[in-house]
């Protein structure tokens, strides 16, 4: 019955993790669609290709632990590009205040679940940390290149970050 309810436990934090991944990547896609001749753009390419070695690790993991990855994934595409593409429009800063807000909220994300798993899952744990660290690099490099002198940043930071917990609490269930 626990080996059950823990299945479930990490079913619902590895499928998260894996649809975050999936929009992260196509986020910055979405930035270098647009702000590909930018100098921000080799930064960009860094954080772009570090996302995809997250999504490979979770990928495995899914297969691994026998965990359905979430019906939205396609949606979750779509969401990333969009967001990426959309505040890359806007500018160079808006697409960085975008990074930012996003990765301070997937790197808290992943410190509160190392800490979950730290007694009964120490190889997990570890890596989520890894994670953690690269996410919350990728928001100090944005906050390097001005993000948050982008127009009306508050606000936008406020919209992403709410609309990032939101979509962690559908891709839990869905
Ligand atoms: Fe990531
Ligand atoms: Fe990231």
């Amino acid at each position: 019955m626990k080996k059950k309810k823990e299945h479930k436990e990490l079913s619902k934090m590895l499928r998260v993790d894996h649809a975050g991944e999936v929009s992260a990547r196509k986020i910055y896609d979405g930035q270098l669609l647009i702000l590909s001749g930018r100098k921000e753009a080799e930064e960009i390419k860094h954080m772009r290709d570090q996302e995809q070695h997250h999504l490979d690790k979770f990928d495995e993991l899914l297969n691994e632990y026998n965990i359905r990855p979430s019906f939205l994934t396609p949606v979750w595409n779509l969401a990333g590009l969009t967001l990426g593409a959309v505040t890359a429009l806007m500018g160079t800063k808006s697409a960085m205040a975008c990074t930012i807000a996003v990765e301070e909220v997937i790197g808290e994300h992943y410190q509160k679940q190392a800490i979950k798993l730290k007694s009964s899952n120490k190889v997990l744990s570890k890596v989520l940390n890894e994670f953690a660290d690269e996410e919350l690099e990728h928001r100090n490099i944005a906050q390097e290149n001005n993000g948050e002198e982008a127009f009306g940043y508050r606000i936008m930071k406020g919209i992403i970050q709410s609309g990032c917990r939101g979509a962690i609490k559908i891709a839990e269930k869905i």
